[in-house]
């Protein structure tokens, strides 16, 4: 879906790859927004009543007073795109605010729309006592009672502490109300039986949940947070559910979520990280939003020391080196998380995001020893506008990380070959080997990388175990630049572990 001009945000394009998708960010992020925008997508050809459709008009009204202009909703020209995998419809849907919404499908205007299906639910169901009260005086004209199916209860019954025998609904003239009927727990007990009004809320949400989603097949579902009143168990259950009826029953679920526990009950491809960029306000998709973020992000780092790497290479070598200096610390590898990412051009931004959310002082920056003093200002830079103070650390000697292993083990292949189980000058032999058929190599950048993903398969490793044997053991044996790097480390440690006492 592509959505451009609405509340803020200028021109957003997001998919859902994975069934379930849940819409993440900081409030007013456009989570709610994008759910909205969603609900617009298809026609929904209940069967039951006829057939049902909301326009953006619907789910984003504008306020708007005749008399005095200075307090109306803006109406700009806002564009929804919608591109549609369901039933490969080959047809793509627009929606274009002029003086109304003018809807296009397949490039035809007022085209017919998809079908399929839906349900929008937002928070809240009868819940001011005012609203009771309407409702009971209703209940008094005419009711009918309905039994629901068991099926009605099998999502509730996975989630709920609770053991429901019956679910009911009531329905008066506009508006309907659960009735639960409990199972007896000894032969002699009256059965316990509730009505909506002495639900619990997260019960009432759930039991809803459970009632509306049991119908539907094929259908697309949306739920604004989904961990309203929930607590995190229960969280955990929705979404592992919600899942399991996704396949079951093909749904393709949406939901929005402030909760760590939701965000993270769905695989990566099911997360969608929504933020405004810091300098122009503009909300976007995040990119590979790794662990090591959202942890932060969400408070379930804060007593640990997060390392951010460059990649996978220099990673391995820092776990190495904390290989060798942990067991003297009295801390435990829990107590660190250390993750990478995609390269050293990233991380400007990320330590803008880490800044705002005050979660700098949990980091430690590590870049490889080839990046140059531009790119570390650059980097530091982004951190000044923050009280946090960021710190940062280069891996051994101004080579790449690769580079770096390449050198160690050549150098002094002697203390490598016991551990590597190859003798000293089998190994070398092999690295001279590799180094002659490179010489005759095209792309220099990549030699290194290269020459270590050979090495490795001679000695039938992975390129990241080497690593991480070389950090271990330059940091025992304290040579080079990697004296510094370890005693820098330590020192970091040390002033994570005073600051966070
Ligand atoms: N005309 C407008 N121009 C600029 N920004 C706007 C406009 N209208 C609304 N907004 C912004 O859009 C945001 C609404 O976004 P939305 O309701 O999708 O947020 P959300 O991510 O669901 O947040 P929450 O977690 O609080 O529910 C508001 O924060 C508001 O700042
Ligand atoms: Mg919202």
């Amino acid at each position: 879906m592509r959505i451009r001009e609405l509340r803020g945000i200028d021109d957003l394009t997001v998919s859902f790859p994975y069934p379930v998708s849940v819409l993440a960010g900081p409030n007013g992020c456009g989570k709610s927004t994008i759910l909205f925008a969603c609900a617009c997508a298809y026609q929904d050809p209940d069967p039951e009543r006829k057939p049902r459709r909301l326009t953006p008009g619907i789910v984003f009204p504008d306020f708007i007073d005749k008399n005095d202009q200075s307090a109306c909703d803006m109406s700009i020209e806002t564009e929804l795109e919608f591109d549609y995998l369901h039933k490969k419809s080959a047809h793509g849907m627009t929606y274009i605010r002029g003086g109304g919404w003018d809807r296009s499908y397949g490039g035809r205007k007022k085209g017919q729309q998809p079908q399929r299906r839906f349900y929008l639910r937002t928070l809240a169901n009868l819940t001011n006592p005012a609203e009771v009260r309407s409702f009971l005086q209703l209940a008094r004209q005419q009711t009918q009672i309905q039994r629901l199916p068991t099926s009605s209860l099998s999502f509730a019954q996975g989630i709920l502490l609770q053991d429901y025998q019956h679910l009911k609904i009531i329905r008066a003239k506009n508006r309907d109300l659960l009735f639960v009927d409990l199972r007896n727990q000894t032969p002699t007990q009256i059965t316990p039986k509730y009505s909506e009004f002495h639900m619990s809320s997260g019960e009432r949400a759930i039991l809803y949940l459970s009632k509306d989603l049991s119908e539907f097949e094929e259908s697309f579902i949306l739920i604004d947070e989904i961990e309203a009143g929930l607590h995190p168990y229960a969280q955990q259950q929705v979404m592992l559910e919600l899942q399991r009826m996704a396949l079951r029953q093909k749904l393709q679920v949406i939901v929005t979520s402030h909760s760590p526990v939701v965000l993270y009950s769905v695989p990566l491809e099911g997360r969608i990280f929504l933020d405004r960029d810091i300098e122009t306000n503009k909300v976007q998709v995040m990119p590979n939003y790794r662990d090591i973020f959202q942890k932060a992000l969400y408070g379930q780092s804060l007593n640990k020391l997060s390392i951010l790497c460059e990649d996978k290479i220099a990673e391995a070598i820092v776990r190495g080196v904390l290989d060798e200096i942990i067991p003297d610390l009295d801390l435990y590898p829990g107590d660190f998380i250390i993750d990478r990412d995609t390269g050293i051009s990233e991380f400007p931004g990320h330590v803008r995001t880490l800044g705002k959310f005050s979660r700098l002082g949990n980091f430690l920056m590590v870049l490889d020893g080839d990046a140059t003093t531009e790119q570390i200002n650059t980097i530091k830079r982004s951190a000044k506008q923050y009280p946090d103070s960021m710190e940062l650390l280069t891996l051994p000697d101004s080579v790449a990380s690769e580079q770096w292993i390449w050198n160690v083990l050549k150098n002094h292949a002697n203390d490598y070959s016991g551990d590597l189980g190859i003798d000293a000058r089998n190994l070398k032999r092999s690295m001279a080997n590799i180094e002659n058929r490179y010489r005759q190599g095209l792309d220099h950048r990549q030699i290194p990388k290269d020459t270590l993903q050979y090495l490795a398969q001679d000695l039938s490793k992975e390129p990241e175990s080497l690593a991480r044997l070389c950090g271990r053991l330059e940091a025992k044996f304290k040579r080079g630049d990697m004296a510094e790097f370890r005693s820098r480390l330590l020192e970091q440690i040390e002033r994570w572990r005073t600051r966070s006492q």
